[in-house]
């Protein structure tokens, strides 16, 4: 198969490249356009493979996504590229309405083009598979209640208002136009090549420089954290063996505290890295908590039965052996961390290989 997977140089989007080059005989065409999210440095371990090919294309751009459809003659598009991050999102929206919202219209009206382009065996095998979040479908209140694919969507913040208007697009393209879509909507992702503004690589970063560790409230909002392999493992499943028109939960049944995740951390680096800095005895003493977000959700929690029962995939790592294999990546990467940090990792894009490069590689 050619995979078109868009947002490939994002964290789940890396790890969704990284997961078909290694593990199967696939092509990969990685559409992303190099936001402040995007990192070529997350996909240098499969950079040099044939099977890889990279555009920095924005998925709002109709003409640029034409020809790569054109070019490239994709059997599947995996749509990951978004902006990602509620805070961002509470700060400056316009640019979740225009990636989220315009760029997945965009991008489905050059998948609906290129679909209706192709004939027999190729249109049949043809799948666009929509990669969102579980934030849609808003919170939940009790300890018992579980998010399904029929739970009505409410999403709270303009980042998933956004994405649940992606959804939305998706699965109207499917129902009127006939566009073969898939669409799975996923807890939160954790694990290596995360971008230290997320909870987990913020807290891991900052304790070992002795930083504060920001909580947001009291800490007590829950979460339903899933390995980022695990993910990859499961959105790779779906495009080759998912069912057209159908949306599949994918989560990690690990609900844990905010609080208890950054205790879990800090836990494991008083074993790792016993010599603590700035003084302080345990990096718990770093725990600082702040004002609460706007509209901050209280509690997500996935019910993966369907894709568990239907595709027979399950998570390979609970919490406690996903967070120790985070922890010590992040120890033994601090290299790709400091790039990130001092802002070099953009500076990779000044040498990234130009498209009629990559076209000439086919
Ligand atoms: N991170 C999570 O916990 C989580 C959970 C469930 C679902 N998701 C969804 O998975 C997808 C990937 O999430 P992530 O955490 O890897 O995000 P990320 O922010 O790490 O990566 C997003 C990628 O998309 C690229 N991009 C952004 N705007 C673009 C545009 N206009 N054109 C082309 N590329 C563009 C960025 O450069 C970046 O490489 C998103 O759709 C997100 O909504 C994320």
């Amino acid at each position: 198969m050619k995979i078109l997977v868009t947002g490939g140089a994002g964290f789940i989007g890396s790890a969704v490249v990284r997961e078909i080059i290694n593990h199967t005989n696939n092509i990969v065409i990685n559409v992303d356009k190099l936001t402040y999210a995007g990192n070529l440095e997350s996909l240098d371990s499969i950079a040099n493979s044939d099977r890889y090919h990279f555009a920095q294309v924005d998925i709002c751009d109709r003409e640029a996504l034409d020809k790569l459809f054109t070019h490239y003659q994709p059997d599947a598009v995996m749509h990951l590229a978004a902006e990602s991050h509620v805070d961002r999102s509470i700060d400056g929206p316009a640019a979740f309405i225009e990636t989220n919202i315009i760029g997945t219209y965009t991008l489905l009206e050059a998948a609906r083009h290129y679909w209706n382009s192709l004939n027999g065996e190729d249109k049949e095998r043809f799948r666009f598979h929509h990669i969102s979040t579980d934030e849609v479908y808003g919170d939940l209140h009790g300890t018992q209640d579980l998010f399904t694919e029929t739970t009505p969507y409410a999403p709270s913040s303009p980042y998933s208002a956004s994405k649940a208007s992606s959804d939305h697009l998706v699965r109207a393209w499917h129902r009127t136009y006939g566009l073969p879509t898939i669409v799975t909507n996923c807890s939160n992702n954790y694990g290596p090549y995360h971008f230290p503004e997320k909870l987990i690589p913020l807290t891991i970063l900052n304790a070992l420089e002795g930083k504060p560790l920001p909580v947001y409230g009291d800490g007590s909002q829950i979460r339903d954290w899933l390995y980022v392999e695990d993910h990859a493992r499961a959105l790779y499943k779906v495009v080759t063996e998912g069912e057209v028109g159908e949306t599949y939960n994918i989560g990690g049944h690990n609900e844990r505290k905010n609080i208890d995740v950054v205790k879990t951390i800090c836990a494991i680096l008083d074993e790792l890295k016993p010599n603590h800095p700035n003084g302080i005895k345990q990096y718990a003493d770093l725990i600082t908590f702040v004002t609460d977000r706007p509209g901050h959700d209280y509690r997500y929690a996935i019910d993966a039965s369907k894709i568990a029962n239907t595709l027979n995939w399950r998570p390979e790592e609970t919490f406690e052996s996903g967070i120790r294999k985070t922890v010590i990546w992040y120890l033994e990467n601090q290299a790709w961390c400091r790039n990130i940090k001092d802002g070099s990792y953009a500076r990779v894009r000044a040498g990234i290989i130009n498209r009629s490069t990559e076209e000439s590689k086919q």
